[in-house]
């Protein structure tokens, strides 16, 4: 049976997303702002953090897939996205809401993809960062914690598809 240690509890993941969403809210006042959740991940801080943005926000989604090659060469797979097809990006400031950074592939991969689109500003939100990790050379412009080299769940972050539903962070212990 797998224990989970908690490491950042409701409460303090509640403080840190309230603090994300005042920060965004000041930055992005009078500013067209596009939210991208990035699922699966994503799911549960996206829907906290725009409920602490204050002004409009339009809300859209896509799915991005890791994979790891033979020799560690990261390869990325991204969805079309939902939520984006029917408007002119060179009017919009898109915010990328992703889970957790770890070797910057993944948010490496959506940045160009909306810069490539034609987005008028393309910035990065995260809950989790794990810089210790990082092959790509991108950080992120807004983030709840930064964590060190530990494998975490909960709160939309998921093992094996579990663990998604815990209103906490935490740590599987075997
Ligand atoms: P990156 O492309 O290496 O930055 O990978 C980011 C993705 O890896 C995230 O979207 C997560 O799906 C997954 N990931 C990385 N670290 C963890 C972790 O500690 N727990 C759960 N998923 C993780
Ligand atoms: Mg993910």
């Amino acid at each position: 049976m797998s224990s989970i240690s908690v490491l950042y509890s409701e409460e303090d993941i509640a403080l840190a997303v309230k603090e994300l969403g005042e920060a965004i809210t000041g930055d992005y006042m009078g500013k067209k702002l596009l939210a991208v959740c990035v699922l699966k991940g994503a799911f549960i801080f996206a829907s906290d953090l725009v409920r602490r943005i204050d002004g409009d926000v339009r809300v859209s989604f896509i799915t991005a897939k890791s994979y790891e090659g033979e020799y560690s060469t990261g390869k990325v797979s991204v969805s079309e996205g939902v939520g984006f097809s029917d408007i002119d990006l060179s009017e919009w400031n898109v915010l990328i809401i992703e889970d957790i950074i770890d070797t910057g592939r993944t948010l490496l991969e959506l940045k160009n993809k909306f810069s490539e689109m034609g987005a008028k500003s393309v910035k990065l939100a995260v809950l989790l960062d794990k810089p210790s990790r990082r092959v790509a050379e991108i950080a992120p412009d807004y983030r709840c914690f930064e964590i060190e080299d530990r494998f975490v769940v909960g709160y939309g972050l998921d093992y094996n598809e579990n663990y998604r539903n815990l209103p906490y962070i935490g740590i599987v212990s075997q």
